[in-house]
């Protein structure tokens, strides 16, 4: 008989802030997102730099209808802002039926809907009182609302009108065509939704989704953008420097976003700082710290105030008085009370010395300064290694208060990994799972996610804060996937995993219960005790390698192989099917620039474990595990294959043991946990507000699992349930079927000690109260 007993007199810890979201521009997630624009390019600075295919007219088309005759051209001279000093010139010799140009947005085109308002807005300036048109219209140029805008002087000048098309639209175009001759310069060419999400100019339907989620707290801007660049702040494409950000949006100088866009900036530092607030989230921004990981290049530290400055001069600008020097910037932008700053995160994720030697003198001025602000120190892209032993001993050396750590992963992963946390230490920093997700948006990788989220609210004494990552994906630009929220043009929809947030994040309660379950036997294996199956030998693409002495060594006996001579191709060298062997080989790089790989346990090209030696950007060695093409990095430390160089190499396996060799030194030594789901995977809370107590229960299993449920000092309980079943384990919303994944909603009543059913493969949420 299966039990689960919830003791309410035993709080055993806090849950705090645990459960928030991760906002980071990829995949066109402020601009074409949550910035609420609608015009692409708006200030004519879309450059190579951003993405080589942008050009500075990239969104714009020239118009010449009905014998009009126009020449368009991109002007830097007297520029209305020297920081985004270009701006668009229109010659017009004869204005015909249309001579102009039109913005067709993102995706497929401009989305606007029937009686909705539209604000128009451009800098404009002419010498000859031209007279311009401003429509909205339909690809086949039919016109849905238009406007007149008489340019009436010399100087730059801003001019607004509203739109509201008689027609909904969602492939529409923005066109400007000039009525009169002459010539018009036009910049920061713009229009937005007149409904924006609280006036804040970000978009309503994806700002609903986030504010369902009620998250605790907001980490952004990123991700990788945060720390790639140069490391001049005025420089294109320069790390993401707040002080940017900020200001009149003709003054923030449009960057280039690492993942080969551009970015206005528009949604900047005081916005988010607003969306925020308008979400009930804590603020989490993370700074850069002078070095970018994926160069390898720092200011020295003699430069590195500045930064430091950058950081105290952010806490200031949140939460500073009106009348200090950041402070009263907040203020004038329009927030005179402070943004109640509590975190601060220096660095995303860090590979090398050279950032934690820069993070101590973060550390050591933000601390002097704030003691009371949290400073978020990070682990690196790995869950385990020595880039990620790294962080946290920066951590516990310098006394950080929280640890961001990254993973993703395979959803057996989460299952095999499910209690990381359960032997970490109950003192020094604690840990901000500031990026996880299992590689998909399936059922099955939601309710696996579930089954993890309930192990990490159960060592809320180690993990503060968790959120999944990334968090929105504009459908066609997606720079990586799985995504929390999908999006287009004028739709949106939460991908399964979204409802499992949901459930968490509305439910999380204020106090960890103490949770006892009895009984629960039944468990799933879901892997093999032992790694058996191909060796395969790989010199990675347009790189040449030499394999000498080649050898397999199990039961005893030891199989030698003839040498290869590979060029960017793979070599299968034999299947094993035992559950001890080793496997050792020399490898000498002759030509190119990558390194090699040696793939084992290998079933099929989507099931095996990969040695990667140097890898494809040469700076790894690391055992990755794939199963259904779904890799989990399991440990990592920086190597690099140097060419004409001989190594010898050597893989021991034992059971899921992996021992890893080159030239003779141990490198590391990982387990390959077996997954097994455990029969149920449990946790409780209470809201103190309200008195509920929240159970939460996640069953991966394919059949359902009953239990006795009791609740002490309790008699008699009703409240809600909500339950997510039913599911295939392959099923994924979409714009389609926005909620084939979709969390079900009942009333309940109990009284003493109750049974309940969790039906197979499902996640459930009680919320009771005692009655
Ligand atoms: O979330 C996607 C990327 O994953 C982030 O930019 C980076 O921090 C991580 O590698």
């Amino acid at each position: 008989m299966n039990r689960i007993i919830v003791n309410t007199e035993k709080k055993l810890a806090p849950l705090g802030d645990l459960y928030g979201i991760f906002f980071e521009d990829l995949n066109h997630a402020a601009d074409g997102g949550l910035y609420a624009e609608m015009v692409r390019n708006r200030a004519f600075e879309f450059s190579q730099i951003d993405n080589p295919k942008y050009r500075a007219l990239t969104g714009w088309t020239k118009i010449e209808r009905g014998g009009a005759r126009l020449s368009l051209a991109v002007y830097d001279k007297e520029p209305l802002s020297k920081k985004n000093p270009h701006y668009l010139m229109m010659e017009v010799y004869e204005p015909g039926d249309g001579a102009g140009i039109s913005n067709e947005g993102y995706n497929s085109g401009m989305a606007y809907e029937a009686g909705k308002g539209y604000v128009f807005s451009c800098y404009a300036r002419s010498d000859d009182d031209m007279v311009l048109s401003v429509a909205l219209e339909d690809v086949d140029s039919n016109v849905y609302d238009e406007k007149e805008l008489k340019l009436t002087s010399s100087d730059w000048t801003k001019y607004e009108l509203e739109l509201s098309p008689s027609k909904t639209d969602y492939c529409g175009r923005l066109v400007i065509k000039a009525k009169t001759c002459g010539i018009a310069c036009l910049d920061m060419v713009s229009m937005f939704p007149k409904e924006t999400f609280k006036g804040s100019g970000l978009r309503t339907d994806l700002c609903e989704l986030l504010a369902g989620l009620k998250p605790k707290f907001m980490r952004f801007p990123g991700g990788c953008l945060i720390h790639d660049g140069s490391l001049n702040s005025g420089d294109r494409n320069s790390t993401y420097r707040w002080k940017n950000t900020i200001g009149a949006l003709e003054e923030r100088a449009s960057r280039r976003n690492n993942w080969e866009y551009n970015q206005s900036l528009g949604l900047g530092y005081y916005e988010y700082f607003i969306l925020c607030e308008n979400l009930g989230a804590k603020p989490v921004p993370i700074l850069p710290a002078g070095y970018n990981p994926h160069s390898g290049e720092g200011v020295s530290l003699d430069d590195l105030q500045e930064w430091i400055d950058d950081a105290l001069d952010l806490i200031e600008f949140a939460n500073g008085a009106a009348d200090t020097k950041w402070g009263k910037i907040r203020a004038e932008l329009g927030h005179l009370e402070p943004f109640g700053l509590e975190y601060i995160g220096i660095g995303n994720e860090e590979v090398g010395q050279e950032f934690f030697d820069r993070y101590t003198y973060f550390h050591r001025a933000i601390r002097e300064k704030y003691p009371e602000i949290k400073i978020i120190n990070n682990s690196g892209p790995f869950a385990a290694g020595t880039e990620f032993e790294r962080g946290w001993g920066s951590a516990r050396e310098n006394g950080s208060d929280i640890v961001d750590e990254h993973y993703y992963m395979s959803p057996e992963w989460f299952i095999a990994n499910i209690h990381r946390y359960d032997s970490y230490p109950k003192d020094g920093p604690k840990v901000f799972l500031g990026e996880y997700a299992s590689w998909g948006n399936t059922y099955y990788n939601a309710i696996c996610e579930a089954a993890y989220m309930t192990q990490l609210e159960k060592n809320a004494d180690v993990v503060s804060l968790a959120c999944y990552a990334p968090l929105f994906a504009n459908s066609d630009y997606v720079n990586w996937k799985p995504d929390m929220i999908w999006f287009n043009n004028h739709e949106s929809y939460g991908s399964a995993n979204y409802y499992v947030q949901k459930l968490f994040m509305n439910n999380q309660g204020t106090d960890l219960l103490d949770i006892k379950t009895e009984g629960f036997q039944k468990t799933t294996v879901l892997g093999s005790p032992i790694i058996s199956g191909d060796i395969v030998l790989e010199a990675e693409e347009e790189t040449k390698a030499e394999f000498t002495d080649i050898t397999l060594t199990a039961d005893g006996k030891t199989k030698n192989y003839s040498d290869i001579f590979a060029e960017g191709e793979s070599f299968t060298i034999d299947c094993v099917n035992k559950r001890d062997y080793t496997f050792s080989f020399k490898a000498k790089k002759t030509a190119g620039p990558h390194g090699f790989r040696v793939k084992f346990g290998k079933k099929d090209d989507k099931n095996y474990i990969d040695w990667i030696l140097g890898g494809w950007a040469n700076g790894d060695c690391c055992i990755e595990t794939r199963i259904n093409n779904r890799t989990s990095a399991i440990k990592h430390k920086v190597f690099s294959v140097l060419a004409n160089i001989t190594y010898e190499f050597k893989l021991e396996v034992k059971g899921r043991s992996i021992v890893i060799y080159i030239n003779g030194e141990k490198q590391f030594d990982v387990e390959d946990k077996q997954p097994v789901a455990e029969e149920l995977y449990c946790a409780a809370s209470l809201d103190y507000d309200t008195g509920e107590v929240i159970i939460k229960a996640v069953n991966l299993r394919e059949e359902a699992a009953s239990s006795a449920i009791s609740i002490s000092g309790v008699s008699s309980v009703s409240g809600t349930v909500y339950e997510l079943s039913g599911c295939k384990l392959d099923d994924e919303n979409s714009f389609e079927e926005p909620r084939r994944v979709y969390p079900k909603e009942k009333g309940f009543r109990a009284d003493g000690e109750f049974e309940y059913e969790f039906p197979k493969q499902s996640v459930t949420v009680m919320r009771l109260k005692s009655i």
